[in-house]
């Protein structure tokens, strides 16, 4: 018989390489983290970066034995220069997916053009309602019946790619932004890991491998 062998099943279900780009607290990516532990998870977590020292799920990185690095935005004259930074410590790192939990950096068209289909956020909406900053205030206002979360694939346009999964909660009476937000944020925690789980499960099928 001529042509490559078969890769063994171990090797074509090795777990898809995670980057996650975070600028604060980090809870999202603490939930991404966990349900990789998982045996036989489908993605690993190989690197958590932030734009910030003080980020504070960079403790969290570090203490699971993940690469916690920090490229600091401050530190760069531009965008581009800022970026180039992220792109190289990704691929330093092996990462076939970005996760983008609670980094609060615009990316460029061209940082997005080269991470597409590669590049997924969560923002604290049901989109395309509530692009944008402060979800949780303006739901309230807009006396909305429900709200929730979003995961979505990058695309140029902010909060604008495809939907990949959503959860809802209802807005009961009595909600201020910070309760309904930590009950979007539970959500948040659940949909996260599965709407990756679903991606690097779809990247890692024999199918789809390049070998
Ligand atoms: C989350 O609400 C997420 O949806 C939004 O920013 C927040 C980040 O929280 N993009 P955390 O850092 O993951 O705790």
């Amino acid at each position: 018989m001529t042509g490559s062998p078969t890769p063994r099943r171990s090797t074509l279900l090795a777990p898809v390489p995670v980057g996650i780009l975070i600028s604060g607290r980090g809870s999202n990516m603490e939930a991404l983290v966990r349900a990789a532990q998982a045996p036989n998870a489908s993605y690993k977590v190989v690197c958590v970066i932030a734009n910030r020292a003080d980020a504070k799920g960079l403790q969290f990185a570090a203490a699971h034995d993940i690469p916690a690095v920090v490229v600091n935005h401050k530190a760069f004259d531009s965008r581009e220069h800022f970026e180039a930074e992220l792109s190289q410590t990704l691929m330093a790192h092996g990462v076939r997916v970005v996760a983008l939990a609670g980094f609060m950096r615009v990316l460029t068209a061209g940082f997005v053009r080269q991470w597409q289909g590669r590049l997924v956020n969560i923002h604290p909406s049901l989109l395309p309602k509530f692009k944008g900053l402060h979800t949780h205030e303006r739901a309230l206002e807009a006396g909305e019946p429900e709200h929730g979360c979003t995961v979505h694939w990058v695309s140029e346009g902010v909060d604008e790619g495809e939907i990949i999964g959503q959860a809802r909660v209802p807005i009961k009476a009595g909600d201020t932004p910070e309760t309904l937000a930590a009950r979007v944020l539970a959500e948040e925690h659940t949909l996260y890991p599965a709407c990756l789980d679903k991606i690097c499960t779809a990247l890692r099928s024999p199918q789809t491998q390049s070998t």
